[in-house]
């Protein structure tokens, strides 16, 4: 996609595109970023959206879990991303506990993530408890994806990283997020035949991971895509080429040189 004006900046991805994807029947794709370099990765692969989850917390800190993020990291990590990004839509994750603390809160801090990261839209996780503050932030003018099945940020209410299972209670949350005004809504963890049910009912597009392949779109986190993540890679995430090897045999290298008097060699050498 160009712009009218002919230039050579790509249009953005919008929430409408996401819409006329699912009624034409367009997978949509969205994959995590953290940095500039990846997120140019993810823009160069012309998926849909980047999102800058608060998994960062997990595969970029190396915390227990998503919890500890914070609204000054999602801005960190969101602007930097940001920079990297010209065409697809960026959503940026509201950080635990903001959708929990009344709208003025989650309008405030949804307000800091798109004027100081530049981001297009923020995700957040909730049941339908949570459907007054997604109407609140979309009267505000913001986009919001919504998040129900396995809520990480729930996780030791949840009682782990586990699949859910209570149909009714999914269908309730995804419907409450979509009437709320949310654009899309993101189904993590739950049986393929409840995720298909929802998305059969819901009148927005929702975005799937570990909820099988009749949602609208899929997400990945980006770590586990390419094989960089450590520890807890889901079972429904799918690894397309081994970062760790890479890495590791691109260091071991580097010090063998190092230590035979390889590196620097000619090539690399000044003067
Ligand atoms: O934080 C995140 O990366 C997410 C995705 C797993 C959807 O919420």
């Amino acid at each position: 996609m160009t712009s009218s004006s002919g230039g050579a900046r790509p249009r953005r991805v919008n929430v409408h595109d996401l819409a006329r994807a699912r009624q034409d029947r367009r997978p949509i794709t969205m994959v995590t970023a953290y940095d500039w370099p990846t997120a140019r990765l993810a823009d160069a692969a012309s998926v849909d959206c980047v999102l800058v989850g608060d998994s960062v917390a997990m595969v970029v800190a190396g915390r227990e879990s998503t919890i500890p993020a914070t609204l000054e990291q999602m801005i960190y990590h969101g602007e930097i991303v940001c920079r990297g990004v010209s065409r697809a839509l960026v959503v940026v994750d509201l950080p635990f506990p903001l959708q929990h603390l009344g709208e003025r809160s989650a309008v405030e801090a949804a307000a800091r993530l798109l004027k100081e990261t530049g981001c297009q839209a923020v995700k957040l996780e909730g049941t339908a408890g949570q459907a007054g503050v997604i109407a609140a932030l979309v009267a505000a003018g913001i986009p919001v994806m919504g998040h129900v099945g396995l809520r990480p940020q729930a996780v030791h209410q949840l009682g782990g990283y586990c699949l859910q299972r209570d149909a009714e209670q999914l269908a309730a949350d995804a419907s409450a997020a979509a009437a709320a005004g949310a654009f899309a809504v993101v189904l993590e963890c739950i049986p393929r035949q409840v995720a298909a049910a929802i998305t059969a009912g819901l009148a927005v597009p929702t975005i799937g991971i570990g909820a099988g392949p009749d949602c609208d779109g899929q997400v990945l986190v980006m770590h586990d895509l390419v094989g960089l993540s450590f520890d807890r890679v889901p079972r429904f995430a799918r690894r397309y080429a081994d970062g760790r090897a890479a890495f590791s045999a691109a260091l071991a290298a580097w010090k063998a040189d190092v230590e035979a008097g390889t590196f620097p060699g000619p090539a690399e050498t000044l003067g």
